[in-house]
């Protein structure tokens, strides 16, 4: 080896002996002549000290002439530092290296920004720490990111290996099947006109590998969507894939509470309290407004349809009358809200369907709104009992049709309780973590521009068994047997109890989808035909690992857990991908581009 020890290593009890170090100049100080270097390595760092009295004069020069981030090897004796001179925030803060001999490895340019700064994420834009990703993955907080990863997916592995799961890799040329998100097609030489599509989950591949007796399956799988990126979506990004036979909704459960106990043990040392609570869909919507609640705060949603059935405020009592809801929302404290910040608030609602945004401010001992003059006192008074309504309260309201009208709430809660946040008048606890298993998802929703029902999940969840013979009749009232994991208003992960008899998969895709039959033929026909050779019961689900490694590293972007991601454009800027490609490439593939070319 180069180096006798890392940089992380070297104690008092070490003082006397000759080491050697190598890494990267992490910072150079001159001070009275004196040149000390912080050597920094995966490990940690180590201060070397040049002495122009100890070394030859072309050992100093070189030290003197080091950039950061060079990559140097340095020798010499280990010493006590000077009393008063000690570093307490690192391990070797009580030695230095007095050195003796220095290589220097690769001197490093002059850096487009600085790594031992640590605001330099703060500072610097992501487009250059995406740029110059390997300077970035240098700082120590993406270094330690990766690491952490790394130490979630051996447990990972290690929690599945224990409980009898088998990893299998699953192709990644896979068909294209235009159902959920978008896919990437991949051409295909050797068939000219026949593309593969990369796979958008190995969902297909762990049925089938429980139709061929794997029984317990896993896999740390990629997956490819193309689709809109946001800070927790990638175009490829990874899912701890799992899939059972023989199980029940509970078994998953209980499988799933024990490898997300291991994990926060491993990464945050937290006892995570099981079995995690459950919540139907419709509650989570009713009292949250989205599928997905941060129950760590309050600010519920209050259904006031029934107390406004037979108002004369029409506004009200017409949407009960059409089948719809009134919905309300006290945000407390929030009648400070700027004209700004009203308008966002409306924005989201007329985003979402809404003719606008009703709201109360109570303010100065009054009610102020337009829409107080229809309400009579007895209404008014149901108002302050059903929401707690106090000084310094905003009340909005959404009406009509129920998803719309929780949704609208739902977002305008997650906004207010931003604002409050930080204004100091709401406190959500960081280190606080709230799982919940949100369940009894409708099978189906409905397109009314497609007009046709599709998938809420995915076209193989199963219906829960009571409700199969609405499938056809009543598809609004099946239930399907999807659960979804969710930690803090993060969506983790998904899945569910498949569809193993083919006369139910087939009616799903034929009669309830309308897949016309040579089309789902053609998609699945595979499947189906697999199921009529001895399909186990199975189920399954999937996590997003970069969801969850971020939540453990406590950072809300999945591209600080992902070593070389996408920016949300999908383009990855150190490599330049995507670019064009050898017009000879595309001949033997023949295809030919219509402009606009690509500038080459
Ligand atoms: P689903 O589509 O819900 O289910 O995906 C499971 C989990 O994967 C994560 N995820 C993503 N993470 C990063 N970037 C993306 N673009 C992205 N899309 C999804 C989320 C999500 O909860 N085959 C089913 C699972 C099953 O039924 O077993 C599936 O893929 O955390």
């Amino acid at each position: 080896m180069k180096r006798t020890h890392h940089c992380n290593e070297l104690r008092i009890e070490h003082v006397g002996q000759v080491v050697t170090l190598c890494g990267w100049v992490h910072s150079r100080r001159d001070l009275g002549g004196v040149i000390f270097i912080d050597v920094r390595d995966r490990e940690g760092r180590t201060q070397a000290v040049f002495d122009p009295s100890l070394l030859p004069q072309n050992v100093f020069d070189l030290a003197a002439s080091l950039r950061n981030e060079s990559v140097i090897r340095v020798s010499g004796k280990v010493r006590k530092r000077p009393d008063g001179t000690d570093n307490p925030k690192i391990a070797t803060g009580q030695i230095e290296v007095v050195a003796a001999e220095l290589e220097v490895l690769n001197q490093a340019d002059p850096l487009p920004f600085q790594i031992d700064d640590p605001d330099s994420a703060a500072k610097v834009n992501e487009e250059m720490r995406l740029r110059y990703r390997y300077l970035d993955l240098r700082r120590p907080e993406m270094a330690r990111n990766i690491r952490l990863r790394h130490k979630l997916a051996a447990a990972t592995r290690r929690y599945f290996d224990e409980n009898g799961f088998i990893e299998v890799e699953t192709p990644m040329l896979f068909k294209s099947t235009p159902e959920g998100a978008r896919e990437f097609i991949v051409p295909c030489r050797t068939n000219p006109g026949q593309f593969y599509a990369l796979p958008q989950s190995p969902q297909q591949f762990k049925q089938i590998l429980m139709v061929a007796g794997i029984e317990r399956y896993f896999q740390l799988a990629r997956c490819f969507r193309d689709e809109d990126l946001r800070a927790d979506r990638q175009p490829e990004f990874t899912q701890i894939d799992v899939e059972m036979s023989f199980v029940e909704r509970e078994d998953v459960y209980a499988l799933i509470e024990g490898l997300l106990k291991v994990l926060w043990k491993e990464a945050l040392g937290i006892d995570v309290a099981t079995p995690f609570p459950r919540m139907p869909y419709s509650e989570a919507m009713n009292r949250f407004g989205i599928d997905k609640p941060d129950t760590r705060f309050g600010l519920e949603l209050v259904d006031l349809s029934d107390d406004f059935r037979t108002s004369s405020f029409r506004l009200f009592s017409g949407a009960v009358a059409s089948g719809g809801v009134v919905k309300a929302l006290n945000a407390k404290g929030l009648a400070c809200a700027t004209q700004g910040q009203l308008e966002t608030m409306t924005g989201i609602a007329t985003e979402a369907g809404a003719k606008g945004l009703a709201f109360i401010k109570v303010e100065n001992g009054e009610w102020k709104s337009p829409i107080v003059k229809f309400l009579t006192p007895a209404e008014k008074e149901t108002l302050q009992r059903r929401l707690g309504i106090e000084e310094g309260d905003l009340i909005l309201f959404a009406v009509g049709e129920w998803t719309m009208a929780c949704e609208i709430l739902g977002r305008i809660r997650l906004y207010a309780a931003e604002v409050l946040k930080g204004q100091g008048k709401l406190a959500i606890p960081e280190n606080r973590y709230d799982f919940l298993w949100v369940v009894d998802f409708p099978l189906l929703s409905f397109d009314k521009e497609q007009n046709r029902w599709y998938s809420s999940h995915h076209p193989f969840t199963a219906p829960v068994p009571e409700d199969i013979p609405l499938l056809t009749s009543e598809p609004r009232k099946v239930r399907g047997q999807h659960y979804d994991i969710v930690v803090n208003g993060v969506e983790l992960g998904g899945g569910s109890i498949r569809i193993h008899r083919p006369d139910v998969q087939k009616t799903v895709f034929e009669d309830v989808l309308q897949i016309p039959p040579d089309i789902a033929k053609a998609r699945f026909g595979y499947m189906l035909e697999a199921f009529h050779y001895g399909a186990p019961p199975h189920g399954g689900i999937a996590l997003g690992f970069d969801r969850l490694v971020a939540m453990l590293c406590g950072t809300s972007s999945i591209r600080d857990v992902i070593a070389f991601p996408k920016t949300s454009k999908g383009t990855c800027l150190m490599t330049d991908s995507p670019g064009p490609v050898d017009p000879k490439q595309l001949r033997e593939l023949r295809i030919e581009l219509k402009t606009p070319k690509p500038h080459a």
